[in-house]
């Protein structure tokens, strides 16, 4: 069976990728923002995932306007770097899980989540930027990489409630996935920012920080944050964030946080990153008490032995 290990959030902010790019990495300005990573990638060549499923979203790279899913699953075999204007990536061609992909996309539609099925998809910043921060810039990705894409670029994106949701349907379709893979869900997007208006530049590090610490231990509420509480506290790009809650729904209910990471600003944007682990051992042990005959369902011989000296006593025998 397969089964989802960890859940991973960080930012996707494309001058990160291109720091990457052109040899920028160790200037001050982005040193700061990767030295954050290091602990990341010490723990992903640890937990050397089969699968990650990434939720990201589309930047008008692969969507134009025209059309716009809300949800979109890419079930093809490759995903090939997006051209945004200064020619694509020099990053490898994300090779996707097309039977994972499509077992998701049976159970998740059967579940009753509309989502749309890619079959050709090129992908943008959004996904390749938290790659190269957890993998580094390998020659080929170190595993395959489902992209599910989630509009947040036009109004409306879907609630956080629903994204979260969406995640506990991804487990669930994982969870029923014959084949043992160890699989990680990332959530990419945010922190807080704002690129444009009155408002760009905005970052709201209060706002970030409770997102992060509720991320780990109260998730429920960050379902209950409406657009406009993400718009105003945020910035309006700050509702990448709901995609930060597909991966949390998608992992337990309790978990572990095993790493955090925060830093002000890397290019318009608030830099968050965060690891968050299913407690493997605390499953067993549920498990094990599930084994245990309960107490109250099926009385042992001396319960009912008990239980009849009881009566007698009560009787007067
Ligand atoms: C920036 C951040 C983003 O998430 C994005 O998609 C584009 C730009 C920025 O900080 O410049
Ligand atoms: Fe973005």
């Amino acid at each position: 069976m397969a089964r989802i290990i960890a859940g991973i959030s960080s930012s996707h902010v494309p001058a990160i990728g291109a720091a990457i790019d052109n040899g920028r990495t160790q200037e001050p300005y982005w040193q700061r923002v990767f030295s954050g990573f290091d602990k990341s990638k010490e723990w992903m060549a640890k937990a050397k995932p089969d699968v990650v499923i990434g939720v990201y979203n589309d930047h008008a790279s692969a969507f134009s306007v025209e059309i716009i899913p809300t949800f979109a699953l890419g079930c093809a075999a490759e995903f090939p770097p997006a051209d945004e204007g200064w020619g694509p990536r020099p990053v490898p061609v994300v090779k996707g899980h097309p039977e994972l992909a499509s077992h998701i996309a049976q159970s998740v539609i059967l579940d009753e989540f509309d989502l749309t099925i890619v079959n050709k998809m090129e992908v943008d910043h959004g996904l390749t930027v938290p790659l190269n921060l957890v993998f580094g810039s390998p020659k080929e990705w170190p595993c395959p990489v489902i992209p599910l894409a989630v509009n947040v670029v036009q109004y409306p994106p879907p609630t956080g409630h629903r994204c979260f949701m969406l995640g506990k349907a991804i487990r669930k379709a994982v969870e029923s996935f014959p084949q043992d893979l160890r699989v990680v869900v990332f959530g990419t997007g945010g922190m807080s920012h704002q690129i444009s208006g009155p408002r760009a530049g905005l970052i709201n590090s209060k706002f970030d920080k409770a997102f992060l610490d509720n991320l780990t231990k109260d998730p429920k509420k960050l379902t209950r944050i409406s657009h406009l509480e993400f718009m105003r506290e945020a910035g309006a790009e700050g509702i990448e964030m709901v995609m930060w809650l597909v991966m949390r729904g998608a992992i337990d209910d309790k978990v572990d946080e095993v790493y955090r990471f925060y830093t002000v600003p890397a290019s318009n944007t608030a830099v968050g990153h965060i690891i968050l682990e299913n407690r493997q051992r605390a499953g067993a042990k549920r498990k094990r008490a599930a084994a245990r005959p309960s107490k109250r369902a099926a009385p042992s011989k001396t319960r009912r032995a008990a239980a009849r000296v009881k009566t007698a006593v009560r009787r007067g025998k």
